[in-house]
């Protein structure tokens, strides 16, 4: 008999506890919230929300979006600095289009998102991993490794990195790096592209200052998304950059053509802002996130004291180093079968043999009560791997 077609991008395998899935954990989808708000969005603009957007975007969207930034983050965003897309995914493929041609280099953070990766090779890009130490990009040997590459006559217009409770790491690029990166693009004519996806998943008091701000818009183009706040089947995301970007992205023709980004989908999160229910929304889901990393890394550090388990302080990843000699390759078999699953860390470099000593755990798409299963039969593979 023909299976059934899908419906979602998420396999099922049976008996596995998947810590590789970066997914929301399916209870905590707004589907209630998200019902009333659409009900609401068609009741407001009538037939505005079911004809072609506005090419950068809607307005109740960009005012609120604009409002929402500027007071969270404590510096003015422009309504013009706004582009609304299909997600960060979609953003980062648009940008790159219209900032690079096929051959030039791209700098990536080493680690970094893996389908970023994929994302900016679709663009026939060399992808050339940044300097970088246990704090991540080291903006002095970055110069001067852009200076040996320009030598060489090669074309550098964009870094790619996740500042902010980075995938995989769950780190933050310290303060001070952050203004020298900007510095170093400024002077430099590189564009940062800064992935601030999991910004608003912050776990501690103030999430770091955005590239963005320092920067005041010029050099650096952030993008966001509502997959890991609101729901990834929305494909809803913004880009802010200059105006000029901006201009360059509503003149492409499909734009021209097809009007902006999912309107209707940006109506509703308009709806769904304004009403109080995104807020209401992301503080809940940051205080279940909170209590699924906590349980995570409790329960492997009760499991295995002689590693060194991180607590990320945002976002949804635990990189875990592996010591003693336990590769994550090796170990990923193991693991299998005894009923877990992760990302080996190798996913996200670009280039090399580098990463098999990491793992990638993700805690948003288990219920704690699976976490806690889950990091138990981590640990039960990694003493069965060492024997
Ligand atoms: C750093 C980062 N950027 C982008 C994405 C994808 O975002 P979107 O669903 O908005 O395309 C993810 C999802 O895992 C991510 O971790």
């Amino acid at each position: 008999m023909e299976r059934p077609a899908p419906i979602i991008q998420f396999e099922e395998r049976p008996g596995i506890l998947d810590l590789g899935w970066g997914h929301p954990l399916p209870s905590l989808l707004p589907v209630e919230q998200w019902s009333a708000a659409s009900q609401a969005a068609a009741r407001t603009f009538g037939w505005r929300a079911l004809t072609y957007g506005y090419a950068a975007g809607p307005g109740p969207l960009i005012e609120w979006l604009a409002e929402h930034l500027s007071r969270t983050e404590r510096v003015r965003v422009r309504t013009s600095q706004f582009f609304v897309t299909g997600g960060a995914s979609h953003a980062l493929a648009l940008v790159s289009t219209i900032l690079t041609d096929p051959g030039d280099v791209v700098l990536v953070d080493s680690p970094t998102y893996h389908f970023a990766l994929r994302i900016l090779r679709d663009r026939g890009v060399q992808l050339v991993p940044a300097p970088v130490d246990s704090a991540g990009i080291d903006p002095a040997a970055l110069d001067d490794l852009m200076t040996s590459l320009r030598s060489q006559g090669r074309r550098i217009p964009l870094l790619y990195l996740v500042a902010t409770y980075g995938n995989p790491t769950g780190r933050s690029l310290p303060d001070r790096r952050r203004h020298e990166l900007v510095q170093l693009a400024q002077r430099s004519g590189l564009t940062i592209v800064e992935d601030d996806t999991y910004r608003e998943l912050s776990y501690e008091p103030v999430a770091p200052q955005s590239l963005w701000s320092i920067a005041d818009g010029r050099a650096v183009v952030r993008i966001g998304s509502f997959s890991k706040t609101v729901a990834p089947g929305l494909r809803l995301g913004w880009l802010n950059a200059a105006p000029e970007i901006v201009r360059t992205l509503t003149g492409l023709g499909y734009v021209d053509s097809g009007g902006g980004v999912n309107h209707h989908a940006a109506l509703t999160m308009a709806t769904f802002g304004a009403s109080g229910a995104y807020h209401r929304h992301v503080a809940e889901v940051r205080g279940h996130y909170l209590r699924s990393r906590d349980v995570l890394v409790d329960t492997l550090r009760a499991a295995l004291p002689d590693f060194d388990v991180p607590s990320p302080a945002g976002g949804w990843f635990v990189w875990l180093p592996l010591d003693q000699g336990v590769r994550a390759s090796t170990l990923r078999p193991a693991a299998e079968q005894l009923g877990v699953s992760f990302v080996e860390g190798g996913r996200f470099y670009a280039t090399g043999q580098q990463g098999d000593d990491h793992l990638r755990l993700a805690f948003s798409f288990l219920t704690p009560e699976q976490l806690v299963e889950a990091a138990g039969r981590l640990a039960h593979a990694v003493r069965t791997v060492l024997g």
